[in-house]
């Protein structure tokens, strides 16, 4: 059976989804998992349960698939092989049970998107939600129908790479935006062929990994579990995401795949979870490297009894299952349910009823996927510096002199995590300038740097000539793509190779200068940020990356996006995050600082706080801030009662003004704390946030409805209550300004 789907109709309205079609209720599919449960082997039952990546093609999978041996493919992306796979599952294994495709489509698939720390710093859950959406669509042709996304773990040590593949450090946040991402790739409804599985990962606590190495240890308490790491993803359980991932990481001496608490206890028990649980890849052998298990029986017997149905790549259960149920070390029930739980996403997928993909469906590269991914660059980007009004660039620019590693950067300003998008699809900073201002302004193009760890200084001269030949100066710098993202971790966050002396010696040729970062992480920038008159942190913007950017450079769009994490001054520092709890010597920000200690100084404690010496307090850029080329005032904060029951909801209203020269968007942002509770409360908690439209000289009156029950956390007696008492509230720009007043709650 092929059925052909309507490519013109996908290409011009890919945010539409079907309605339900018919037999694929509820009750329907549980009686179609039971009745087909019934009629298999405990071998093919098992086979469900494998998932296998066939990098050495289809040939050497295909008699495995025939006998019913595997449940997944994962990384197969040509539609042919796609189809062929499939056929071979449903027209030659004894009970034709389709195959279900998946790949990592994590920002994109072909058109590719911010990556995710950008589209975080959006703030704009329904262009993340659109953005998936696109994902969707384009991979859906290519028959794949999950995908290992959103990565929603909290990510609050820049060190870490994968820090590129998360919302940032905020619960909230990464709550709202995993949410819209699950949205966007699941669509209304599973069953619609464009829908493709979401997958919340990595279940739990992997971005606490030990000093920012990847897979490495955490020791997150079980409040700090539930009160940090745990939101997100019981957002996108609730939200119906199909399938959960879990973690590499051993959780106070737990690897996740081995952990019933995190699996069986709070997933499936406390979050009602029927979905799908997978390894992360070979996580369950891996569980003999972490010293947890003796040998692949072990493993595979940790792994079922935790709670996890479905083996990525390492054949732990396929090996050892059927003989581990003899042994009655894995009962069959517990095989049962891990069954159910994968033919029901089969059957909410519709892969029974339409197991192929059309080869012929030209979705990919869509102008409207295009024109979504340039909107998403856009919001993604953050001002962070823009004195004496540098950017926009005016007409009074004639020449400029566009410098820097990422300015022509195709392949590196995709991102991490990009499989399948083509680097010939892209359009770099330069090009786009060219192309679009080309008529406007003259373009010297002179690199500097042949690529972002280029050590060579010889090509430093040529752009310093540029520069002086030009009346503005763009430098494009960051990483490479390779320098986040999965086992690629680093130590020092400064700008690689010689970027620094390459901005260093632009900044003293005294023209404007105007630096564009692109990068997988925060960097430790503070010194190009001061040599720099302008700056554009972009993250990896992904394929329309250059058009955004040079509508931003040239005033056509306005620069909205705020920080998803906090940028730290320099490394020794992390973790910085806004959200911490007090000490008992909460810093004042008069400290005294290592330059002004006098030689000699006798012994004292008295009167220090808990700071850096050589750091300050302060990051470098606080959560949640972010600059536009106009600016907005806040003003006259009211709350509709400041007296609430537990039940109440609170509401806030303010007036925001745009009191710039420009139209401009502002990012609102709502934080809470809650004075004193049963345990220490983080100073400050983002509890909302709007994206609000000015025209320049508006003035809007902004609110917020916040349910009382918002503000509950898991408390000394382990319960998840609202505690009565005082609390402060802001609303503000960013996480460290703003207006403030205070609410009770009875
Ligand atoms: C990563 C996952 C990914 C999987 C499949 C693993 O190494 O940790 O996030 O989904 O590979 O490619």
């Amino acid at each position: 059976m092929k059925i052909k789907r309507l490519s013109v109709y996908l290409l011009l309205l890919p945010f539409l989804s079907c309605a339900e079609p018919q037999g694929t209720q509820e009750g329907d599919i549980e009686s179609r998992v039971n009745a087909l449960l019934g009629q298999m082997t405990l071998q093919e039952k098992i086979g469900q349960m494998n998932q296998l990546s066939p990098f050495g093609g289809l040939e050497e999978m295909a008699g495995l698939i025939r006998e019913g041996n595997v449940g997944s493919l994962l990384n197969l992306t040509d539609p042919e092989l796609v189809n062929k796979a499939q056929r071979i599952a449903v027209e030659e294994s004894r009970l034709g049970i389709p195959l279900l495709m998946s790949r990592d489509v994590i920002h994109g698939y072909k058109t590719i998107f911010p990556i995710p720390l950008g589209q975080a710093a959006t703030f704009n859950p329904q262009l993340v939600e659109d953005g998936a959406r696109v994902a969707a669509v384009e991979a859906s042709a290519d028959g794949i129908r999950w995908t290992f996304a959103p990565m929603i773990d909290i990510s609050r040590d820049p060190r870490w790479g994968r820090i590129a593949e998360s919302c940032g450090e905020d619960p909230y946040l990464s709550s709202v935006m995993g949410v819209a991402m699950v949205k966007g790739f699941q669509g209304d409804s599973l069953n619609n062929p464009t829908a493709v599985a979401a997958c919340a990962k990595h279940f739990v606590g992997y971005g606490a990994s030990e000093g920012g190495r990847d897979y490495n240890s955490t020791f997150i308490p079980e409040r700090q579990l539930r009160n940090v790491y745990f939101p997100p993803f019981e957002a996108a359980a609730k939200a119906g995401c199909a399938t959960f991932m879990t973690s590499f990481n051993d959780n106070d001496g737990i690897p996740s795949t081995g952990n019933s608490f995190i699996l069986k206890d709070v997933l499936r028990g406390e979050w009602n979870y029927d979905g799908l649980v997978v390894t992360d890849w070979a996580s369950s052998a891996e569980m003999i490297s972490h010293g947890f298990c003796k040998d692949e029986k072990e493993a595979a017997t940790k792994s079922v009894n935790a709670g996890i149905d479905m083996e990525m790549v390492s054949g732990t259960f396929i090996r050892n299952l059927e003989e581990l149920v003899k042994e009655k070390k894995v009962s069959e029930a517990a095989i049962d349910e891990a069954v159910r739980n994968i033919l029901r996403l089969k059957f909410r997928l519709g892969l029974f009823d339409n197991p192929y993909t059309d080869t012929d469906q030209q979705v990919k590269y869509a102008p409207t996927h295009l024109a979504k991914a340039k909107e998403a660059a856009e919001q993604s980007v953050i001002l962070l510096k823009n004195d004496r009004e540098t950017l926009p660039f005016t007409d009074k620019i004639r020449t400029l002199a566009v410098i820097g590693p990422l300015a022509d950067a195709a392949h590196d300003q995709m991102g991490t995590w990009v499989f399948d998008g083509e680097k010939a699809h892209t359009q770099t900073v330069l090009v786009a300038l060219k192309e679009m201002y080309g008529d406007k302004v003259r373009i010297i193009y002179e690199p500097g740097l042949g690529y972002s760890r280029d050590k060579h200084t010889a090509g430093i001269a040529k752009a310093v000539n540029a520069a002086m030949r030009a009346d503005a100066v763009l430098v494009c710098a960051g990483e490479e793509s390779i320098l986040s993202g999965e086992a690629h971790s680093l130590a020092d966050l400064h700008l690689q190779g010689a970027q620094s002396e390459l901005i260093a010696a632009l900044a003293k040729t005294g023209k404007p200068l105007v630096t564009v970062v692109m990068a997988g992480r925060p960097l430790t920038i503070g010194q190009e940020v001061e040599q720099s008159d302008a700056v554009l942190y972009a993250f990896h913007p992904g394929t329309m990356g250059g058009p955004a950017l040079a509508d931003l450079l040239f005033g056509k769009a306005v620069p909205s996006g705020k920080t998803p994490v906090t940028f730290p001054k320099m490394v020794g520092q992390i973790p910085v995050y806004y959200a911490h709890n007090n000490t008992g010597r909460p810093a004042s920000r008069q400290e005294t600082l290592i330059d002004d200690i006098p030689q000699e100084a006798g012994q004292t404690s008295l009167g220090c706080t808990s700071f850096y010496m050589d750091a300050g307090f302060d990051p470098l850029f606080p959560f949640g801030y972010g600059l536009s080329y106009t600016t907005f005032g806040y003003d006259n904060l009211q709350l509709a009662t400041n007296q609430l029951a537990v039940n109440g909801t609170l509401e806030i209203s303010f007036d925001l003004t745009n009191t710039g020269k420009y139209d401009g968007t502002e990012v609102v942002q709502l934080y809470v704390q809650d004075k004193v509770g049963s345990i220490t409360r983080p100073v400050k908690e983002l509890k909302g946030f709007r994206r609000i439209p000015l025209k320049q000289g508006e003035t809007k009156t902004v609110s917020f409805s916040l349910p009382v029950e918002e503000l509950a956390f898991w408390n000394i007696d382990r319960q998840r209550v609202v505690e009565p008492g005082e609390f402060n509230l802001w609303v503000g720009p960013n996480s460290a300004e703003g207006l403030q007043t205070t609410f009770t709650v009875k």
